[in-house]
Parts: structure tokens; C-alpha cells; sequence
């Protein structure tokens, strides 16, 4: 067929443009986290209905109602929770859908919350079910029932809690059960960003970690970061690594370049798992339609893996369009590539809006 793709097998390429964090990048992402709704870069709208929920919960002295955030990895949710605590003046408490595996641990937790305390819970979606009833009535009225014994003489005592502000994070709404996402008093969907945004986001962290960032350099980085801040924040590291030892320092335009060069991303930011995806969706499936499930075994991957960390990406660059019968591939697909475009190749045949969670599934 065609050359085989130079990156294909890179591993670096895919940690230094996956969405999700790395264990040691944690702490240069808290040192980086904006502190208030104003320093937070984007997300216009978001910001303004959150702003306004919160000064009216401020208003009348009450916790604000609970919120919930959705949007790929490292688009800032976890940044805006803290942002609500420190906004309300109250201490956030932090847990996650996979630390609560029973009823039990989440009632401890519960238990824990002080009155006007903002409880952040991370991937809300995969908490246990068990856990989830007492998540309503938590919610809801306030209360939990605390079961206490086995088998028969197992009574539930009523816990009353005081008023709290949950606010809960997911990279799925999709995956949350109505119940639980009617609770919520809001819910904001956080958007890839725009380029100009993400050059906010470097010249602000340039200044944090004192990197000699220029136009050139901000810009060339931006257009590389998949819309994403987290990745945005790690390439600069990766270029500031560059141009200390090879560059006086300085970051401009070439000096991002030629660093991006060396770590592998391309020019559209593309990573090892998005160009698998591409590939296979014009090599194997000739462009498409194919349903997401196979596309997902083609490249040996999670289908949720490939809807939540490779599509909102793909279809947000023009590459890949979902539709009624299957993804398919645009011309810039084949293009990007470096491959011909087939006279057979059925692009966008039925082409959905760029729709970057509700999940048009194969029939
Ligand atoms: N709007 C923004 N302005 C400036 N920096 C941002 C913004 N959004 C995110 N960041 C930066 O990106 C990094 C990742 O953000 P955050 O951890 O909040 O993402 P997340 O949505 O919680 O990701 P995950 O789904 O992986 O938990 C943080 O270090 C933060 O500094
Ligand atoms: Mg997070």
C-alpha cells in the first residue's frame, strides 16, 4: 500500500499528546491551575453561568446549587471545581468514581461534608450503581440512610446532612443515569479551545515557569496542542527542555518547531492513537462508513477510548465525521496522510453536525 507511517510505533508520542495526565505532571498542573473564574483562560459562556450561579448562591448566603462539568480530558473541569470552592470561600473535599466502590464508602464520606462545603467528585461516572441511590438522596433532600447490621436485623438509620455543593466531573454525560444527571442544578459542557485561547494559556503559564516565550513560538505551540490546555502546558515544557540546551533559551517559532520535530507531534498535533485511527479508517474501511466498535478492535483500542480521547479531536480538525452509518474520513484525512483519495471514498454521506459527545453508533 503506502509508506509505512515514521511514528506508528512512537510511545512518546502518545504521552506527550494523550489527554490524560501523567502521575509526575500532576504537580506542575497544580502550580499552573488558574485561581478564579477571571484568570481562567475561555470558555466564555461557561464562565458566565458559572459565574452568575455562584454570586447568586453568594448573595443569599447559601451553597450554590450542585454542578456538573463535562468535556475531554484536560479542558479544565477539576480547575473550575477548585475554582468553586475558592470562589464560595469554602474548603474543597475531593473524591472519584472509582474510589467508591460500595454504599459504605460513600457514606463515610458524606458524613465527613460540612455545611457549605463543595464536594468535588471526579468521574462521577464510574462510581459503583450501590452507591448511587444514597448519591440521590444525598443530593436531593440531604439525607442518607446509613444501613447498619446484615441479613434481616439490618435497620437504616436516617443521616441528616448539611447543605452541600457537589460538583461533579465527567468525561461521559452519556454515561451518567438520567437520575443522577437531573439532580444537578447545572451542568456545563466545557469545549475544545480555540487556538488564540491556548496562546493565553502559554504566555500565562510562560510566565509561571519563566520561559522566554515569543508570538511565534506561543503560536506554533497553540496550533499543535488539540485544543487542549493540559497538552498545550506539556509541549511547552517539552520545547522550553529544547530550547535551553540547544537555543539560548529563547522559545520562538523555529525553536517550537524543531523541538516539536524532535518529540514527534506533528503539525496538526496529532497522536500516535488519532493517526491509527485515521489510518485505519482509510486503509482498512476505505474511508468509511464503519461503526465505531470496529474501527475500535482495528486499531486495539477501547471503543470509548477511541470515541473520548481520539474523535472529539479528529472530528474538531475536519479529519473524521460521525454519521448515521459510521465514521467516516474527509479528503484532509487522506491528505494529512499522505495518501491518494479514492474516486470511492464516501465522504460525509449523511455528515452529522460536529457533535463531540452525543455518540451516533453503528446500527
Ligand atoms: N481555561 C484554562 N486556562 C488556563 N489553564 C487551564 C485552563 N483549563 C485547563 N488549564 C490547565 O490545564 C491543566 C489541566 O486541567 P484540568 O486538570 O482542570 O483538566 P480536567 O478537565 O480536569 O482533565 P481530566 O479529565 O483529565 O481530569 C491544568 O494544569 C490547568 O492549569
Ligand atoms: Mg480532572
Amino acid at each position: 500500500m503506502s509508506e509505512p507511517d515514521p511514528w506508528a510505533d512512537d510511545e512518546s508520542v502518545t504521552r506527550l499528546v494523550g489527554g490524560e495526565a501523567e502521575p509526575d505532571e500532576r504537580t506542575v498542573e497544580a502550580a499552573l491551575r488558574p485561581r478564579t473564574l477571571a484568570e481562567f483562560v475561555g470558555q466564555e459562556r461557561l464562565r458566565e453561568q458559572m459565574s452568575l450561579v455562584l454570586d447568586a448562591a453568594k448573595a443569599r448566603g447559601r451553597s450554590a446549587d450542585h454542578l456538573l462539568l463535562s468535556g475531554p480530558p484536560g479542558l479544565g473541569k477539576t480547575t473550575l471545581a477548585m475554582i468553586v470552592a475558592a470562589e464560595m470561600g469554602v474548603p474543597l473535599r475531593i473524591t472519584s468514581g472509582p474510589a467508591i466502590q460500595h454504599a459504605g464508602d460513600l457514606a463515610a464520606i458524606l458524613s465527613s461534608v460540612t455545611e457549605g462545603d463543595v464536594l468535588f467528585f471526579d468521574e462521577i461516572h464510574r462510581m459503583a450503581r450501590p452507591a448511587e441511590e444514597m448519591l440521590y438522596t444525598a443530593m436531593e433532600d440531604f439525607r442518607v440512610d446509613v444501613v447498619v447490621g446484615k441479613g434481616p436485623g439490618a435497620t437504616a438509620i436516617p443521616l441528616d446532612l448539611p447543605p452541600f455543593t457537589l460538583v461533579g466531573a465527567t468525561t461521559r454525560t452519556g454515561l451518567l443515569p438520567g437520575p443522577l444527571r437531573d439532580r444537578f442544578g447545572f451542568t456545563g459542557h466545557l469545549e475544545l479551545y480555540e487556538p488564540a485561547e491556548l496562546e493565553q494559556v502559554l504566555v500565562r503559564s510562560a510566565q509561571l515557569l519563566a520561559v522566554d516565550l515569543r508570538d511565534d513560538g506561543s503560536r506554533e505551540i497553540a496550533g499543535r496542542s488539540r485544543g487542549t490546555p493540559r497538552i498545550a502546558n506539556r509541549l511547552l515544557r517539552r520545547v522550553r527542555d529544547f530550547a535551553e540546551v540547544r537555543a539560548d533559551s529563547v522559545v520562538t517559532g523555529d525553536v517550537a518547531r524543531a523541538a516539536l520535530q524532535v518529540f514527534a507531534v506533528d503539525e496538526l498535533g496529532l497522536d500516535r492513537l488519532d493517526r491509527a485511527v485515521l489510518r485505519a479508517l482509510c486503509k482498512n474501511f476505505g474511508g468509511g462508513p464503519v461503526g465505531l466498535g470496529t474501527l475500535a478492535v482495528a486499531v486495539g483500542e477501547e471503543r470509548e477510548t477511541v470515541e473520548e480521547v481520539a474523535e472529539p479531536f479528529l472530528v474538531r480538525a475536519g479529519l473524521l465525521a460521525r454519521t448515521p452509518r459510521g465514521r467516516v474520513s474527509t479528503p484532509a484525512a487522506w491528505h494529512h496522510l499522505g495518501l491518494s483519495v479514492p474516486p470511492s471514498a464516501a465522504f460525509g454521506a449523511g455528515t452529522t453536525e460536529p457533535d463531540l459527545f452525543s455518540s451516533v453508533d453503528e446500527a
